[in-house]
């Protein structure tokens, strides 16, 4: 995986991309960047023309001053896919935070879109309560740094046995988390604080959709993927076990069989 640079909507991102055929663009989560994506880069190369930017402020894309809404973030997206010239119509897989902004992709660009993947995500707002959590997080960034953030999160990111078993695992997320610069936490954290509720949208969704959860994700109970399918018409749902928030990257074999035959679903 090489990376690349390329300035769009005001900063300069990193990128990895590669393969051919339809264009699948990775959206990562919060506190990650294009790396969480290694094991779709290392299975999928023969499936679609795999794209995965960093979102500004996070991996090594130049922090704007805060706050990154998720239409700031879809805005970026789409100067992605018009830098690279693309006009094919595209597969937004996004996880998380990167799902908040697929959604509001969906909203501005759907006529961009050939199918999405919503990955250990959902479409609601935050509560008053998470508001309140996302305005600590902001404080405890800015006082003791990213390292504090990711101590609080990471254990909650893999399933447990996953955490406990492989510490190369954890390692790994370890390293691509702490890569993310405190401006872009706090972008995030404000951004995400104040998205609106996609909730409404569900029932516009007119693409192939496939939800991919965790059983066992601590961070967005699976329960939100099943209200997802049941409001999106056609979409197709899959819980995998023994999988956390960081799916992708602990069930890589799995996450790739699904998304392989999601491809060629819609060929
Ligand atoms: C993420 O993984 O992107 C976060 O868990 C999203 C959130 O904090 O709502």
């Amino acid at each position: 995986m090489t990376d690349k640079k390329v300035y769009i909507n005001g900063y300069t991102t990193t990128y990895i991309d590669s393969g051919e055929g339809i264009p699948l663009l990775f959206v990562h989560g919060f506190l990650l960047n294009r790396l969480m994506w290694r094991p779709q880069f290392e299975g999928l190369v023969d499936a679609a023309h795999l794209i995965a930017p960093d979102l500004r402020g996070h991996g090594d894309a130049q922090a704007t001053p805060p706050p990154y809404s998720m239409n700031l973030f879809a805005d970026d997206l789409n100067a992605l896919l018009e830098a690279f010239e693309i006009r094919e119509k595209t597969v937004l897989c996004g996880l998380s935070m990167g799902g908040y902004t697929t959604l509001a992709f969906f909203r501005k660009y759907a006529s961009r879109l050939a199918g999405l993947i919503l990955t250990s995500t959902h479409p609601g707002a935050d509560s008053p309560d998470r508001r309140l959590n996302r305005d600590k997080a902001i404080d405890t960034v800015r006082e003791k740094g990213v390292t504090a953030i990711v101590d609080s999160m990471l254990p909650k990111w893999l399933a447990p046995k996953a955490y406990l078993e492989k510490p190369d695992l954890v390692a790994e997320a370890r390293s691509i988390m702490e890569r993310t610069s405190v401006e872009g936490v706090v972008g995030a954290l404000a951004g995400m604080k104040e998205r609106p509720d996609s909730t409404p949208d569900l029932a516009q969704i007119r693409v192939p959709t496939l939800i991919i959860h965790g059983a066992d994700d601590q961070a967005i109970p699976p329960q939100e993927a099943q209200k997802m399918h049941v409001a999106i018409a056609g979409s197709k749902l899959e819980i995998i076990p023994n999988a956390g928030h960081l799916l992708n990257l602990q069930q890589p074999l799995l996450f790739n069989a699904l998304v392989r035959r999601f491809l060629t679903s819609l060929s």
